[in-house]
């Protein structure tokens, strides 16, 4: 056989082989929501959401408020003070130990702005789920900016740190603020490095590798605030015990979840060329598009489109070949 037609006969059938199986993937898609009628099984999972400040996790916090008495787990809130994501290490033991262990919260949600801590090295048993939600950083420190000076449509009435201040964003830059400097995108790669003191330094290049294994090893799902909505469908095939009708509740009430900091005002190019040129953005964007291929791939493997809209995928695996054989 001529190197040609091998060529030819490894592409051709390959093609058409994977046309063949997309079709038939579609065919057996289908929703979740259509099974398992009731019956919550007794279930001790933990979900950790060690959410990053402005990437749109009140928007998905508050779907799972919205679902708790429905499906029947507890959400948690964990307020640290002074919204301090490092906690002590007598305060890591009494989180770990109290979470692992009051029965009366699971199935349980815990979320707050704490940064990832491994359950392992603390002597307990059981390990939670941990999931996460990271965004482009450049949009996620604008937003940050004006949410200090402007609040949001969530809490409008609340005094915010910056309030009266009218300086944009562009301003800052320009001027050399410390708020918009580039030390101020350090946040999403510490969160996911954990409570190790290099986590903090910002531009370690250690601390992005770590951020990465924990992401791909700790982490059962990390979404993209651009992407919420897959997110939480995908979220919602994965843990329908927590996450039962998550999706449609977030599409039909899209606007009423939808937490808007007022008075954002998009950042000039000059000004995201200026950050763009800090090794803290080249390496906190790394992890994000990381993250993002990372998801892109799970959720590549998740769901198929179809009529526009995406559904996922029924199991597509079973057992055989089961020995001894029950008599
Ligand atoms: C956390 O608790 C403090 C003290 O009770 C309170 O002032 C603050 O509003 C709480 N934080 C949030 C985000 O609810
Ligand atoms: C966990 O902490 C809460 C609040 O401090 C407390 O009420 C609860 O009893 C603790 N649970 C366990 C099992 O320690």
């Amino acid at each position: 056989m001529s190197t040609g037609s091998s060529v030819m006969l490894g592409l051709l059938p390959l093609s058409s082989a994977e046309r063949t199986m997309a079709r038939h993937e579609v065919v057996e898609v289908e929703l979740r929501r259509s099974e398992d009628g009731g019956g919550w099984e007794a279930d001790d999972s933990v979900i950790i959401y060690n959410r990053v400040p402005k990437t749109a996790s009140t928007s998905f916090t508050n779907i799972a408020y919205d679902l708790c008495s429905r499906n029947r787990f507890h959400v948690l809130h964990i307020n640290t003070t002074k919204n301090n994501p490092v906690m002590s290490l007598q305060d890591q033991v009494r989180f770990v130990r109290n979470v692992t262990t009051w029965r009366e919260m699971k199935p349980g949600f815990y979320h707050g702005h704490v940064a990832y801590l491994d359950f392992s090295k603390y002597g307990v048993k059981g390990k939670p789920m941990y999931i996460n939600v990271v965004r482009d950083p450049i949009e996620r420190l604008v937003s940050y900016y004006y949410f200090l000076r402007f609040g949001d449509d969530y809490r409008p009435g609340l005094r915010r740190r910056k309030q009266g201040d009218k300086k944009t964003f562009d301003e800052c830059v320009s001027s050399g603020g410390s708020d918009c400097a580039p030390e101020k995108l350090w946040l999403q790669i510490p969160f996911f490095c954990g409570h190790h003191s290099e986590c903090w330094n910002a531009g370690s290049r250690w601390a992005l590798e770590q951020a990465k294994y924990n992401l791909v090893n700790e982490y059962l799902l990390v979404g993209v605030t651009e992407e919420l909505e897959d997110f939480i469908m995908i979220l919602e095939a994965v843990l329908p015990r927590f996450f039962k009708g998550a999706t449609e509740l977030y599409r039909s009430g899209k606007k009423s979840h939808l937490r808007k900091t007022t008075e954002k005002k998009p950042p000039t190019k000059e000004t995201i060329a200026k950050l763009q040129q800090s090794d803290i953005w080249k390496i906190e964007n790394e992890f994000y598009e990381f993250a993002l291929e990372h998801f892109q791939f799970v959720r590549a493997h998740a769901v198929r489109e179809k009529d526009g809209e995406l559904y996922v995928l029924a199991q597509s695996f079973f057992y055989e070949k089961i020995y001894p054989k029950l008599s």
